[in-house]
């Protein structure tokens, strides 16, 4: 920490202390709009009597002990959610499994959350895709303490869709959703409610996550250590819904709602059905797209949501049916430089084992079993939505937009813009203003020769030194890391996705699985892409995160605030 950080840092105890002391005092991150509900100062130590919620809720994160290997039970982390009010579907506990709950509101609910920590280590709760003020967005320099209680009191402002909820605590993140700690937050309105989706038994979540454990069935996290940490955690199993039964039983005739999250802490997807069928998606991250789309495989970075359909009146009764894992040729690029010769190999690096389940090698997601036949009465328009994109030409640096660059300064640090996080600290080039429309360009190393950038383009950072590092080719060529970033407090469009620098191999392999259509919070950035965002900034002044979403490098420090006044 440096000392503009442990500054920041004071001055938010101070405040905060004041705050819960009965002072008033205007609140030092003073985001919210004074009319809506959600404004409070007292930055989550206290229940605001003034807000009206129809739904509240205890989520306690908990020590827990999970049965997911047979014999032996698994050392876990787990949210145990209570309902204090709100009708009885609002929280469902998964059965046997450390993640969730599952909670279900509706647009327009007033929700409070009552978070009491009670894991030996400092956390947050940050809800994932939701457009909340800074004080429930679970920044993590509001973490609080084993024992303590944070207060979370919001409108539910977003659109119909699946969204998560997951910690946020600074350096312990990745560990924290590893451990368990990840649920969803799915939110419907009356748009989607208009419409005859599957609903009830129906509508199925399934959260794919990749784990390793070891010879006592106990969960394995990074034990190569900073080798792991550069290229984040890959594991050698794949779970669903917390289990490592990945088997899901389905009546033939049956129209679902496949609801997937990839809650994996940096392993992507090349999804495909075992069947060679294509995949027909209806919704991302923020909800229903305007048509159903239709893929032959699906790429679904971390963080990212879809809404698959699956209509099982052509299968047969007792087939089985597939969701692989197709091969990527990723693992030869990201542990290139790493591993075989690059600086890196040898002493600090080397020796590691590695049994993680090879990015270009097939693997199977979920079974599907065929039941018997039972029919639901659920159809997918073409038509789902009319909520319109917003208009590129709006922004008011359309011509010049901002850019991030995701790389990597120096050696070994994972960098924006050539910098980490560090607490409430925001750059110049990190603020917006509140009502306005912007493009952002965010680079993986892809956008190497735009003019106006510092020479150092993506991978070099802010000095941009010759020397040591070679030129950008040679650091990029040394690891190339694809990097999901993610922007908290708003759905984006995508303007823009461009692989000119993608190895033409990787792009080939992938390029058919990309969805750019409708409203989105995460994407997945190939190593050399880059992709033109557009997005608004409304109802909320204050600081809010954006990030690599691979949680090692968001531990590591690839992670910075923008702010909106
Ligand atoms: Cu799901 Cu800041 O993250
Ligand atoms: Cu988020
Ligand atoms: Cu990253």
């Amino acid at each position: 920490m440096n000392d503009n950080n442990k500054y920041n840092r004071r001055s938010f105890i101070e405040t905060a202390s004041l705050v819960a002391a009965g002072f008033y005092v205007m609140p030092l991150f003073s985001s919210c709009k004074s009319d809506t509900p959600s404004a409070h100062p007292n930055v989550g130590t206290t229940v605001n009597s003034d807000f009206n919620a129809n739904i509240d809720i205890q989520l306690k994160a908990v020590q827990s002990s999970t049965e997911i290997l047979s014999a032996k039970n698994t050392a876990t982390y787990s949210y145990m959610g209570t309902l204090i009010k709100g009708d009885k579907q609002t929280l469902q506990q998964l059965e046997g499994s450390a993640l969730g709950p599952i909670i279900r509101v509706k647009k327009g609910d007033k929700v409070r959350i009552r978070f009491e920590n009670e894991i030996p280590e400092k956390s947050i709760i940050h809800w994932h895709g939701l457009h909340v003020s800074h004080e429930n967005d679970g920044h993590p320099e509001h973490v609080i303490g084993t024992g303590e209680t944070y207060f979370y009191e919001f409108e539910v402002m977003n659109r119909a869709g699946t969204y998560w909820f997951h910690p946020h605590p600074h350096r312990k993140t990745g560990e924290q959703v590893y451990k368990g700690l990840a649920g969803l937050f799915i939110v419907t309105d009356d748009e989607e409610k208009a419409l005859n989706l599957p609903t009830g038994d129906y509508d199925i979540p399934i959260v794919i996550q990749d784990r390793t454990f070891d010879e006592n069935s106990q969960l394995i996290y990074l034990p190569n250590g900073r080798m792991d940490q550069m290229r984040g955690f890959l594991g050698n199993r794949i779970l669903v819904n917390g289990k490592i039964d990945n088997t899901l039983s389905l009546n033939k005739d049956g129209k679902y709602r496949l609801r997937l999250l990839n809650g994996s802490n940096s392993r992507a997807y090349k999804l495909a059905w075992s069947t060679g069928e294509p995949l027909t998606v209806f919704g991302v991250d923020g909800g229903l797209l305007e048509s159903p789309e239709t893929l032959p495989y699906l790429v679904l970075g971390p963080a990212q949501r879809v809404d698959l359909w699956l209509d099982l009146s052509k299968n047969s009764e007792n087939e089985e049916l597939k969701l692989v894992h197709l091969p990527i040729p990723l693992d030869t690029m990201m542990s290139g430089g790493m591993m075989d010769g690059g600086m890196m190999s040898g002493g600090m690096m080397g020796n590691q084992s590695d049994d993680s389940l090879p990015y270009n090698s097939q693997f199977d997601i979920l079974n599907v079993n065929v039941g018997a036949s039972r029919k639901n009465d659920a159809s997918l328009p073409d038509r789902l939505s009319n909520a319109t994109a917003l208009n590129p030409a709006d922004a008011a640096n359309r011509t010049s937009p901002r850019t991030f660059n995701f790389g990597m300064e120096e050696m070994m640090e994972w960098t924006i813009n050539g910098r980490t996080y560090n607490g409430m600290e925001v750059a110049d080039d990190e603020i917006v203003k509140l009502n306005t429309t912007e493009v952002w360009r965010i680079n993986n190393g892809g956008n190497i020769s735009t003019k106006g950038q510092n020479s150092g383009g993506g991978m070099m950072g802010r000095h941009g030194k010759g020397g040591m590092m070679g030129n950008n080719r040679g650091m990029g060529n040394m690891m190339q890391m694809p990097h999901p970033v993610h922007i908290h407090q708003l759905q984006f469009n995508i303007i823009n996705r461009n692989s000119d620098n993608v190895d033409q191999n990787l792009w080939n392999a992938v390029k058919d699985g990309f969805i750019n259509e409708g409203w989105q919070d995460s994407v997945y950035l190939l190593p050399g892409m880059y992709m033109d965002l557009v997005m608004r900034f409304e109802d909320f002044k204050g600081l809010f995160l954006y990030h690599c979403h691979n949680l090692e490098h968001e531990d590591m420090g690839m992670m910075r605030n923008f702010k909106i006044e």
